[in-house]
């Protein structure tokens, strides 16, 4: 791993997710979370201080120590029980029908193999569990879809491997879930990389 990856790209990851912008969304996301929570790719823990009384324990699973390490302070004040793990969503480490409530924030768009990160998810879902999400991805409109499609190689190389073009309803609708409710929205920047997906799932 480069240095760049290595120490560069976390704190990077850190400084654009401290956007105030992007709180009303985790709020949602994050006040609608309940019981045994699994947040993946907790990246510098900017959710844990947001969990609620409804929320016993979050699991907060994130492949990278750096982002682990800036992410143990706020675990250390969170007003719930945190548990961190370092691990991939692709294989994750606790039971299966284990969990309340997954939650994701501007985290499918960088798992290198979503699908069998989704499969993961399902399985420790407890068949009453939701999955709640935030997500920018693929926009409707398709000069900017092209867009994504061409800056995606670059941009995922620069970005930690972060994909501007991932269809993230069909993604998970695609993994044997099914989406409850879902809103898209756009923030303020370039429109290749601010559409939102928001929304619950449950298990097909
Ligand atoms: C854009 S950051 C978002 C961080 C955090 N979810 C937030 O809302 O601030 C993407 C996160 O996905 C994590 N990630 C990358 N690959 C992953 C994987 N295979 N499993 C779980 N998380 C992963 C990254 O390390 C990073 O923390």
């Amino acid at each position: 791993m480069s240095f760049y990856q290595r120490s560069v790209l976390p704190r990077l990851i850190h400084l654009a997710m401290r956007q105030e912008n992007l709180l009303p969304f985790r709020r949602r996301v994050i006040g609608a979370a309940e019981g045994r929570v699994l947040e993946v790719g907790i990246g510098s823990g900017l959710n844990l201080p947001l969990y609620g009384p409804s929320v016993s324990v979050v699991f907060g699973l994130e492949p990278s120590p750096e982002l682990l390490r800036m992410a143990d302070d706020r675990a250390a004040r969170a007003p719930a029980s945190i548990e961190l793990l370092e691990a991939s969503a692709e294989a994750v480490p606790l039971d299966t029908a284990s969990i309340d409530t997954v939650v994701t924030t501007w985290t499918l768009c960088t798992i290198p193999d979503a699908p069998r990160a989704l499969a993961e998810l399902r399985r420790v879902l407890k068949p009453t569990g939701a999955l709640l999400f935030v997500e920018h991805g693929r926009a409707p409109e398709p000069g900017v879809a092209r867009w994504q499609d061409r800056l995606d190689p670059l941009w995922r190389r620069v970005a930690g491997g972060c994909h501007l073009n991932r269809k993230i309803d069909d993604l998970i609708s695609g993994s044997g879930f099914v989406i409850g409710t879902l809103t898209n929205a756009r923030l303020r920047g370039p429109r290749t990389h601010t559409f939102l997906y928001e929304g619950r799932a449950r298990l097909a």
